[in-house]
């Protein structure tokens, strides 16, 4: 349970705000480089952190992002034309680069000074693993760019799904550091009805945490269905501020991004990906029910929704052929994500033993913002944080052998045993 006013500080993400200002610490997932999909293409919107941006792809390949409105008399530089290194105003022909450097005003005297005189808002970008990234915070504390795993595999054995939650972002993360939902809402056919798990029958996690230089890493160990008295089934999942979250793999590594639109709306970002296999990006986005077009509209918003009950079949939950009634994962998550409401109001909760990670992700993310907010470093932006070895692991580990060092076991690995024709078992 927390306090309104903890609930207010983890949850509200605009400039000024504590967490807003946490948040811009950190690189921040803009969109994706498939958005902006070559030199001089169309610009696109972005709100991100409840503030409005506009995107482009330059004549030299860059990406700029800045703000929406022109710097002139606030003509939305959206509408406005991208050529010639730089996005042009249609009003009265502002010309701004990627860097927010004003290069032309040609309705101002020849020879006149005012151009070198303003600038336009623009962030800082990055574009790595398929993405575009910015950085939203002061420059001079701008950190090293996080080189996850997923980031540094060839694009072909990536596969990102984009889709737009009507929720916080928080209530994204807490379900995803949630191992105990899994069990029910997304297995609930066979583990709560059926009583026969995949690999184990056990829906009473223990759950085990550890602090780490980027935020934390939890265990969820449970009975295996066969030798209980030798092994654990384990499943480990990494919290990495602000907002991501690595999962465990089902035949690929599995990252999760939930980037805040605004205080009510979240980018979902679910990545598959793998150092050594390709992936079929079109059949895992049907799988995850994250097709544009089929799912979603062409802005990535959901056909689903709360109003319309996520179309959920009633029929299909009757006959047992369905526990949920709604499609995929994805589609699963969000329904009970948005049914919380935008903002759930944390102090009703209540809270039991298989709730730990999601308080010490709450805990850690108000103590990062408390320590910036009173000049400190926010957590997990330390320059020796090896991001790219962060991984998330799936293992029947011996009892013996210590969790937190289940990387180094070689013994049976269920990412094997998932190994499907480059799409994620799911
Ligand atoms: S409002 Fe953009 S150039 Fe005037
Ligand atoms: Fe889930």
């Amino acid at each position: 349970m927390l306090t309104q006013e903890e609930n207010e500080m983890l949850t509200r993400v605009g400039g000024g705000t504590p967490m807003g200002e946490m948040l811009r610490r950190y690189w921040v997932p803009a969109c994706m480089s498939e958005e902006l999909p070559a030199a001089d293409c169309d610009p696109i919107r972005l709100r991100l952190l409840c503030e409005d941006l506009v995107a482009f792809r330059d004549t030299a390949g860059r990406v700029g992002i800045m703000e929406e409105s022109c710097p002139h008399r606030g003509a939305s530089l959206y509408f406005g034309r991208n050529e010639e290194g730089g996005l042009r105003c249609l009003y009265h022909g502002w010309k701004m680069d990627c860097d927010g450097k004003v290069l032309d005003m040609p309705c101002e005297p020849a020879g006149s000074t005012f151009k070198d005189r303003v600038r336009q808002l623009a962030y800082p970008t990055h574009e790595q693993g398929g993405m575009v990234w910015a950085y939203m915070g002061p420059v001079d504390l701008m950190p090293s760019f996080p080189d996850f795993e997923w980031t540094l595999v060839p694009d072909g054995n990536r596969s990102i799904a984009k889709v737009r939650t009507e929720a916080n972002f928080v209530q994204g993360i807490e379900g995803t550091v949630d191992s105990s939902h899994g069990d029910v809402l997304h297995s609930g056919l066979d583990k709560i009805l059926n009583q026969r798990g995949n690999f184990s029958n056990d829906t009473v996690p223990r759950f085990e945490i550890r602090d780490t230089d980027y935020g934390f890493v939890y265990a969820a160990l449970r009975d295996p269905t066969e030798d209980a008295d030798r092994l654990n089934y384990a499943r480990t999942t990494n919290f990495v501020l602000p907002f991501h979250c690595l999962v465990p793999p089902r035949g690929f590594g599995h990252m999760h991004i939930f980037v805040p639109i605004d205080d009510e709306h979240t980018w979902d970002y679910s990545i598959y990906f793998s150092p050594t296999r390709s992936i079929d990006h079109q059949r895992t986005l049907e799988r995850r029910s994250s097709v544009p077009g089929v799912d979603l509209f062409p802005d990535r918003g959901k056909i689903r929704t709360v109003e319309n009950r996520f179309l959920q079949d009633r029929v299909a939950m009757r006959e047992r052929r369905s526990f949920t009634g709604i499609p995929g994962n994805t589609m699963e998550d969000m329904a009970v994500q948005e049914s919380m409401g935008p903002i759930y109001d944390r102090s009703k909760e209540h809270l039991g033993a298989a709730d730990a990670a999601v308080i010490r992700m709450r805990n850690i993310m108000l103590a990062s913002a408390r320590s910036c907010a009173r000049g400190d470093d926010p957590i997990g932006l330390g320059a020796s944080i090896r991001f790219e070895e962060i991984r998330s692991h799936h293992k029947m580990l011996p009892k013996e052998h210590p969790w937190w060092e289940i990387g180094s076991y070689e013994g049976e690995d269920l990412i094997a045993a998932y190994a499907g024709a480059g799409v994620p078992a799911d």
